[in-house]
């Protein structure tokens, strides 16, 4: 039903492995979470301080490219507008946005033009769902979901309606800045119920018109990678807060994915939550992401001042240190066919197969079906040589011979000190 991507575009994206995830908006401002107006059911009059303040005097996007490129990102994706409906660009087809604030300038274009001079591929994130549009209709994710005067008053809204200004807007971000590697809509819920059973007037794709969507998106930027939340199958696979098990499928078929995640649960800046995941967590998650074929989009939420926080700049800091020694496990690497011992992944580039040692062993490390098949083994952070151990006689341990290990495994010979990095990586030739 849809017309594959480029191949050349695929191989890109997958070749990247590490991009950043950006969700700014009007929710900065109460700064709990991006939700907030669903989640404390608010109405647009309630949320009007939000844009009435708003008033990003620190916002200089080349902060954020360089952060990004710095902490190993190869792209980034930024939310031209969630679901709270507020455009970060001067839409012609709407008031509710950035240029008709106070502040009163397009946000996109410098982005776009910050994440092009540090390198980075450009993606924009865009809601389907819009908690503003007078024409959405109330259904079981808005934040009138349970006022019956609002639900009554919204009885003759056309979704249609809605879905021509989805589609002129996005028209509009894929036409005035240049070049765009990735479109990622968010989301679709069709058929969705209340816990009650209730109809919960859940939108998917004849409400979003997807397939025209997605065949304009295609006319209008030939490059690009559309993710898969148009209740259509898209270009790549989104799984969203979790780490998959192995490499994703549709239909048995591998298929592209990117894994989103947040340093602290929520994507918006929120301020008071402090469920920040460790450096070492999430150097790991990226590399359980490459080592089942799949990217991390990673996320950060600027503030209402245009600013990444301390906390998040300071994460993003140790993640590029990682990376600045370990790169070349990651950027380009796929998948192995080894098997990993407990504790550790493998990815793996050519003829080389990179061990990622999450908890780091005493001593020795026994790596299966690996017997006889290595020519030179190196920790990757300071190219220090790492002793193989193959045959029997040499096998031994303190007056016995090693247990367990048969002739076509290969057993490396560790340092009782762990290298001071987050996660130790050794690079075995083959
Ligand atoms: C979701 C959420 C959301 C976030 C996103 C990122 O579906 O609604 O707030 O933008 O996924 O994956």
């Amino acid at each position: 039903m849809t017309d594959a991507p480029p191949a050349h575009s695929v191989e890109k994206f997958r070749d990247w492995r590490f991009g950043l995830f950006v969700h700014w908006g009007l929710y900065a401002l109460p700064a709990r979470h991006e939700w907030v107006k669903n989640r404390e059911q608010l109405t647009d009059e309630d949320y009007q301080p939000y844009f009435d303040h708003f008033e990003p005097d620190l916002y200089d996007p080349a902060k954020w490219a360089r952060a990004a490129r710095e902490a190993g990102m190869k792209y980034a994706v930024l939310t031209t507008k969630h679901h709270e409906g507020f455009c970060l660009w001067d839409s012609e087809v709407s008031d509710y946005t950035v240029a008709k604030t106070a502040w009163g300038k397009d946000l996109v274009g410098p982005f776009v033009e910050a994440c092009r001079a540090e390198g980075l591929g450009v993606g924009f994130y865009h809601s389907l769902i819009d908690w503003h549009h007078p024409e959405f209709p109330i259904d079981l994710v808005h934040p009138q979901r349970d006022d019956e005067e609002a639900i009554a008053k919204a009885a003759g809204r056309d979704i249609q309606v809605y879905a021509d200004y989805l589609h002129a807007q996005t028209r509009e971000l894929l036409t005035n800045y240049g070049p765009i590697d990735i479109m990622w809509f968010d989301f679709s819920y069709p058929g969705r119920k209340y816990p009650d059973g209730r109809d919960g007037h859940g939108k998917g794709r004849d409400d979003w018109r997807s397939v025209e969507l997605m065949a304009m998106v295609r006319e209008l930027q030939p490059d690009i990678l559309i993710n898969d939340r148009l209740d259509i199958p898209g270009d790549f696979v989104t799984p969203e807060q979790y780490q998959p098990d192995g490499p994703m499928q549709r239909d048995g078929v591998p298929v592209l994915w990117e894994a989103c995640q947040t340093l602290n649960g929520s994507w918006g800046y929120d301020r008071d939550n402090l469920d920040w995941k460790s450096p070492e967590l999430l150097v790991k998650m990226l590399i359980d992401s490459v080592s089942k074929d799949g990217n991390l989009l990673l996320n950060v939420g600027p503030t209402g001042r245009g600013e990444f926080d301390p906390r998040a700049l300071a994460t993003l800091a140790d993640i590029g240190g990682w990376m600045r020694l370990h790169e070349r496990s990651i950027r380009g690497a796929r998948p192995s066919e080894y098997t990993p011992p407990v504790d550790a992944r493998y990815t793996q580039k050519g003829n080389r197969l990179y061990l990622h040692l999450f908890s780091w062993p005493m001593g020795h490390v026994h790596l299966a079906g690996l017997g006889g098949k290595v020519k030179y083994a190196q920790l990757l952070n300071d190219a220090s040589e790492i002793k193989r151990i193959e045959n029997d006689p040499h096998r031994t341990a303190q007056n016995t011979t090693m247990g367990g290990v048969s002739a076509d495994v290969l057993t490396l010979k560790l340092p009782i000190q762990k290298p001071n990095v987050l996660v130790p990586v050794i690079e075995l030739f083959l």
